[in-house]
């Protein structure tokens, strides 16, 4: 018999006729005379259910069918009365591939809380909410690539192992292959790193900017989509230390084609996952209505989906970070105090609670701030005319802060390799990154889009551990 997968089954108006279904199951229940299996095979949210008529089968054979259980079924496609289903599956032959001993088996056919499954997490993909949270991240992922490549982007690739530091922050993570014990040493006691693999200091990327920069400067519109890597020491429902990140760099764009590129970006994400998602974002939208705000969840309970819709719909609202820190000095102080520091001056880099006041009470919208002040953002931003301020702009989304960061990129030669000797940027090991403003320099911008903040906002899902499968954080590296 045929295999065929639950999602195309149950589509099927074959009623009458003999299939093949395999997969995991989910929950068991019935009588002496008739049992319901609801079956799952990863292929949709939705459940098969399989109508198994006790008599018929052999009683050590149904005992061993539970939760977890890898069973196949043979059986005729019947069209349903009560299963929430137009279909279901009346079972003629049924093999058990795989146990799950309901003692030792860890996930019960009841709610589980997020953190028990984050402790669970080989074992999370068989909940109804992670296999969701998994499939959307495939679409995502998916959408990217086809948003490029419609528009005549190329997919770059660019390296994992680096030398260069690329945002300036020092929070790389070293790839060495010296013993650590006993590293061999210079006459001055520092550790010789020219006997290490690559005969110099490296780490794993923080960004693939730089080589994208090199690779849109002869190709013209480039991305990249790879991993990244940050030891930032932030335990946050927002930071990882390994994150994905997609980073476009595209030549003659200025910071206004830049921002124009971005919101169509994420705009094309979101309507990607409501045309494709959708039976996986009702679920996670009554999850997000049932578990997190403890309301019964309705038909009128799509929040989520009605939240995705509205930024679809919506202009960003674009404005300098200089106009956002007026709008904050003026905004009513709240009995917290919690925008007192920003007193101190133009020329603080926002906090999460003064991100969150912008988009979420003020603008209640996406809002791309630009022009940050020069100091706190990396070298190989374009500096303005005023000195004070860079082409960067951030895009920040409600209920996650910064979505996207990115800027035009300094083009002339002299302005950069100043800016790069006042931030100790070491010019001399860059110095394939500085030819492309000595051959054929001209405008160019970029952006870097933080994959899992983009797929938080997308699922509803509130911490960042959640819709990565192998999450990366201080102190947890577990597989
Ligand atoms: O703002 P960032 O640091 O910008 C860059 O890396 C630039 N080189 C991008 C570019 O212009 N090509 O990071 C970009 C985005 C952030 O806005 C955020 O969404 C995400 O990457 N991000 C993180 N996501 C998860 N965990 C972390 N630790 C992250 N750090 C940054
Ligand atoms: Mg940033």
């Amino acid at each position: 018999l045929k295999r065929i997968k639950i999602k195309e089954l149950l589509l099927s108006k074959d009623f009458g006729s003999e299939v093949n279904v395999k997969g995991w199951v989910r929950t068991k229940r019935g009588n002496k005379q008739i049992n319901f299996v609801a079956l799952n095979d990863g292929s949709t949210i939705n459940n098969l259910q399989i109508v198994v008529d006790v008599p018929n089968f052999n009683e050590d054979l149904l005992k061993k069918i539970t939760t977890g259980a890898a069973i196949s079924v043979n059986g005729k496609l019947i069209e349903s009365t009560g299963s929430g289903q137009n279909v279901e599956l009346e079972a003629t032959e049924i093999e058990v591939l795989g146990v799950a001993d309901p003692e030792k088996y860890p996930l019960q056919p009841k709610k589980h809380s997020l953190e028990f499954l984050r402790e669970k997490a080989h074992l999370r993909f068989r909940t109804n909410t992670f296999s969701a949270v998994f499939r959307i991240r495939h679409a995502m992922a998916f959408a990217v690539h086809e948003f490029f490549n419609k528009k005549g982007f190329y997919y770059m690739h660019t390296p994992l192992i680096t030398g260069s530091d690329a945002e300036g922050a020092g929070e790389m993570f070293r790839v060495s292959t010296l013993d650590p014990k006993n590293p061999p040493l210079n006459e001055d006691g520092s550790i010789n790193y020219k006997e290490d693999f690559f005969g110099k200091e490296t780490n794993l990327t923080v960004s693939g900017q730089l080589e994208g920069e090199l690779g849109a400067m002869a190709l013209g519109e480039i991305y990249t989509f790879g991993p990244t890597f940050r030891a930032e020491n932030s335990n946050t429902t927002r930071h990882l230390a390994e994150f994905w990140m997609i980073e476009p760099e595209m030549a003659f764009y200025d910071l206004k084609d830049n921002m124009d590129l971005a919101e169509e970006f994420l705009k094309y994400l979101i309507k990607y996952a409501l045309d494709n998602c959708m039976s996986d974002l009702e679920f996670l939208s009554k999850r997000l209505q049932e578990e997190e705000k403890g309301k019964k969840a309705d038909e009128k309970s799509m929040e989520l989906i009605e939240k995705l819709r509205f930024v679809l719909e919506n202009d960003f609202v674009r404005l300098t970070y200089t106009e956002a820190i007026d709008i904050l000095r003026n905004s009513k102080p709240n009995k917290k105090k919690k925008f007192q520091y920003l007193i101190e001056g133009w020329g603080a880099d926002l906090q999460s609670e003064h991100e969150r006041y912008l988009v979420e009470k003020k603008f209640e919208k996406p809002v791309i701030l630009t022009d940050y002040p020069k100091d706190i953002k990396a070298f190989y931003m374009k500096q303005n005319d005023d000195g004070k301020t860079v082409g960067a702009m951030d895009i920040l989304f409600p209920g996650i802060g910064e979505i996207v960061g990115g800027s035009q990129r300094e083009e002339d030669l002299d302005k950069l390799l100043t800016r790069m000797k006042e931030m100790d940027v070491p010019a001399e090991e860059m110095d394939w990154y500085i030819d492309t403003r000595r051959f054929g320099s001209a405008t160019h911008s970029g952006f870097g889009l933080g994959f899992e903040r983009m797929m938080l906002f997308v699922t509803g899902m509130g911490n960042i551990r959640d819709v990565i499968p192998f999450p990366r954080t201080p102190k947890n590296a577990e597989f």
